[in-house]
């Protein structure tokens, strides 16, 4: 697919009648099994899905612009999901592109097998492929859901969809708005420049320079004057870091990746902002001004500020209400952090020597066919704690960062010794971010965190069973090395 000088290129050529013989050298060396199977028979679903992944044509260079051929989920950009807590969701993926992919429901807890992690929980869904994933969604919240191989082709291209689990117990909103954050990288005849360049994803990633938000330059919505919108954001670009703030009214922050946390005004953070890396959501409550007048949402951290959102008086409330509006505790499980485990880990820049092409010659059917069903690139940036993910000349699975028993506390310390921040996600759990030495972080759950040059997070949270991978959400980072994964049994 798309390649850029990284090498991060894994065509189809699976379906090429290409000979698996080399395949056994893949299966990660594993020994004991993480999980007890999943009672399938137990799971009843109360709701089903089907997500076909495809191409289609989008106008992102405006009306009068030429189209590009997008990836998305059933013809519909960034396909959005609304589910009852306490659904049983059963969803099937099928693959409609041209290479292997596989779904992956981004922070939701479920049981491991559903995670969508090639190789580790599931192999990869080939070209005209299925898999059916079952789902509980206990937990409220704005969530998304994207492929997890060649993240970098994939995503990059918008394949990516919205999951929202409604809380009935929510307050009432007098507007409500869903806003998913995106950059293409395009020429102007509506092409795709290379989605990786080795200076980005060496780097601070390999940035797109079409902004857009639901597909568009920017938004205009409505909400009654004096009256309260909730706008879910998400930042679904595969690279960039925003610094989310809100001009003209009220705002607060009332969730984190989907869950809640006590409110806090925005005006009271570092710098009126909240800073966002690429696969973490928001909630806001804004209150709109009484006189009707306008508010503006944008990123404030580009030297050209990018207001995305525009949200005009429509009508007006009959009663204002005074902010913020709270959503109900996240019940989550909470970590004793007294009994807790301590692990910590370290970003780091590879090392010169694991900044390598792979060994064999790119167009060798092996060095393919390793690329290919490890869903990584050929190239190795990154590591955790001085391992990468199997890119460049690792051919394997490395060992679990962390070995884990189920239902036990653990601290997990996340630092960062590189120049550049890193989003770090672990899949399947929610954690509380305690404590940044940089001071700058209200204590909240989330599953992803962005961790600053130089700073250390601390986490915490409960280990759920099974074989959980944790990487920067920088795609081109976590497809460059900055991969590891915790094995609770
Ligand atoms: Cu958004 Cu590995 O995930
Ligand atoms: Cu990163």
């Amino acid at each position: 697919m798309t390649n850029g000088g990284a090498g991060l290129s894994r065509r189809a050529f699976l379906g090429a009648g290409v000979a698996f013989g080399g395949m056994a050298l893949l299966a990660p060396s594993r020994t004991g099994a993480a999980r007890a199977p999943f009672d399938v028979s137990a799971f009843k679903p109360t709701q089903e899905v089907t997500l076909t992944a495809g191409e289609m044509e989008l106008k992102l260079l405006g009306p009068e612009g030429p189209a590009t051929r997008i990836l998305a989920y059933d013809g519909t950009p960034f396909r959005t999901l609304r589910m009852p807590r306490g659904t049983r969701l059963k969803a099937t993926f099928v693959n409609g592109i041209d290479e292997g992919s596989t779904l992956h429901f981004h922070g939701i807890r479920m049981p491991n097998e559903f995670d969508g992690v090639p190789t580790l929980t599931q192999p990869l869904v080939q070209p005209g492929g299925r898999f059916v994933h079952l789902l509980p969604l206990d937990d409220p919240g704005t969530f998304f859901f994207h492929p997890h191989c060649d993240e970098t082709g994939q995503a990059g291209k918008g394949l990516a969809g919205v999951l929202i689990v409604e809380d009935s117990r929510d307050p009432v909103f007098d507007a409500e708005h869903v806003l998913c954050l995106k950059d293409w990288r395009l020429k102007e005849d509506g092409s795709y420049l290379p989605l990786s360049e080795p200076d980005g994803a060496s780097k601070a990633g390999t940035f797109g320079a079409t902004r857009t938000v639901n597909g568009a330059a920017s938004v205009e919505l409505k909400a009654p004057a004096g009256g309260h919108v909730r706008l879910r954001i998400l930042n679904i670009d595969s690279t960039r870091i925003m610094d989310i703030g809100v001009e003209g009214g009220e705002a607060w922050l009332i969730a984190v990746d989907g869950h809640a946390l006590p409110p806090v005004r925005l005006d009271d953070l570092p710098d009126g902002i909240w800073r966002m890396g690429p696969a973490q959501r928001i909630d806001l409550d804004i209150r709109m001004p009484a006189d009707g007048s306008p508010v503006t949402v944008g990123d404030y951290r580009a030297a050209d500020i990018y207001q995305f959102a525009t949200l005009t008086a429509a009508g007006k409330v009959g009663k204002s209400r005074k902010g913020p509006l709270a959503l109900p505790k996240a019940e989550l499980p909470k970590p004793a952090l007294k009994q807790a485990t301590r692990f910590s880990f370290t970003l780091q820049q590879a090392t010169d020597q694991a900044v390598k092409d792979i060994a064999l010659p790119p167009d060798d059917p092996l060095a393919k066919a390793l690329i290919d069903s490890l869903c990584v690139g050929s190239t190795t940036y990154w590591g955790i704690q001085s391992e990468s993910w199997p890119t460049g000349t690792r051919r394997n699975l490395p060992p679990p960062l962390a070995r884990m028993e189920e239902g036990a506390s653990y601290v997990v310390e996340i630092k960062n010794e590189t120049r550049f921040p890193h989003p770090v996600h672990l899949h399947g759990h929610a954690f509380e971010v305690m404590s940044s030495s940089l001071g700058r972080l209200p204590r909240h759950f989330a599953d992803t965190v962005l961790v600053q040059p130089g700073e250390a997070v601390e986490t915490a949270f409960v280990a759920a069973r099974g074989d959980w991978v944790f990487h920067c959400h920088i795609l081109e980072h976590m497809e460059t090395g900055m991969m590891g994964w915790f094995r609770v049994v």
